[in-house]
């Protein structure tokens, strides 16, 4: 296992006490979770050589996360945990200074673990306490105390129950507002990064301040809404695919990989996740990366996803929620 894995570079991350991030993590999130499936894509994935996850509360996959790595070790896949770096993330229910910390305890009871490599705030959202649902009331909207919140979350990295504490869904200005309260700066920042919608302030943004980017929906996301997925159906991926003898998913993961980001791409197929994987050891023509940068942007993930479409903001701004910045 060991061959495989040292396959995979790893990213040193410039904030916490982390082990290095590799730089292509496998994600878990998927309707309707079928336990076992997530369990046995996990060690499929672990056999193939992946050895970054990534979770989140509210996907209710950090229970077979945790059941696969557990697994893996019992079998001499992995010599122990610490061979994994695993990610989960808070959600907007538990956004809430009090909150933080009981919450992180759950998802180490869930995922069978002392401490996640890294803890995210997974939206700059705040809803009213109660359980994780989907879509949300618009007027269980409360206005967030980041700096109350990420206080707590500096708290959990003091623990050693994370070892690094970051942000999702982040904007430069959602950020602007976290780094001036930090004691500790997030580590990551994990959004949605794929050729179609590629972050270029962002990016430049969170290279400045040694923020690292993982990228959610690498591949273009799982299309919930029907819509077709603009990354694996975009003529000029499936063009440079062609010339390059590579398939339009590794051209995406590979041009994530090489604007220092890393991509964190979801599939439970075995012959798909070893195909993401094959992303290391060569390169994109400087012509590949022109034609990329002209491909029209657009993004999927909306803070509107998260609320159902009736109902009103009755305690905040809604464009304190946005998460689209050119
Ligand atoms: N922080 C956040 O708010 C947030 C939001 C969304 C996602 N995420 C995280 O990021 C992960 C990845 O994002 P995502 O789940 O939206 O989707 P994604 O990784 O962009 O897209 C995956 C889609 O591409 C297909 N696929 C994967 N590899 C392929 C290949 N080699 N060739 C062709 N098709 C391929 C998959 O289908 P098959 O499964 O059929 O292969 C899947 O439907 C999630 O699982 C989650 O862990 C985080």
């Amino acid at each position: 296992m060991a061959a495989a894995s040292s396959r995979v570079p790893e990213v040193a991350l410039r904030s916490g006490n982390a082990r290095p991030m590799p730089a292509i993590g496998m994600g878990t999130a998927s309707f309707p979770l079928v336990h076992e499936s997530t369990k046995a894509a996990v060690l499929a994935a672990i056999e193939a050589g992946y050895r970054h996850f990534d979770t989140a509360y509210l996907y209710g996959t950090e229970k077979p996360l945790g059941d696969a790595v557990a697994e893996a070790v019992r079998r001499g896949l992995l010599r122990s945990r610490a061979d994994v770096f695993v990610t989960s993330k808070l959600w907007c229910t538990q956004n809430h200074p009090d909150l933080v910390l009981p919450s992180l305890r759950q998802t180490l009871e869930n995922l069978q673990m002392e401490y996640v490599d890294l803890y995210l705030i997974h939206w700059p959202v705040s809803l009213k306490p109660g359980p994780a649902a989907f879509p949300n009331r618009k007027e269980d909207a409360v206005p967030l105390d980041v700096e109350g919140v990420w206080r707590a979350m500096e708290e959990c990295q003091r623990l050693g129950l994370a070892k690094a504490i970051g942000v999702s869904n982040f904007t430069t200005r959602h950020l602007d507002r976290l780094l001036a309260a930090a004691a500790v700066p997030p580590a990551v920042n994990q959004v949605e990064l794929n050729p179609v919608w590629q972050q270029r302030t962002l990016r430049a943004y969170c290279a400045e301040k040694g923020i690292h980017i993982a990228a959610f929906s690498a591949l273009g996301g799982q299309n919930w809404d029907g819509q077709p997925n603009a990354v694996l159906e975009s003529p000029v991926l499936a063009e440079i695919a062609a010339a390059r003898g590579k398939t339009v998913a590794q051209v995406a993961l590979r041009w994530i990989y090489e604007q220092g980001v890393t991509p964190i791409a979801k599939t439970y197929n075995k012959e798909r996740l070893k195909q993401n994987l094959d992303i290391f050891d060569w390169e994109l023509t400087e012509e590949d990366r022109l034609k990329i940068a002209q491909i029209p942007q657009k993004k999927v993930v909306k803070h509107t996803d998260l609320f159902a479409p009736e109902g009103k903001f009755t305690s905040v701004d809604p464009a304190d929620l946005n998460i689209t910045e050119e």
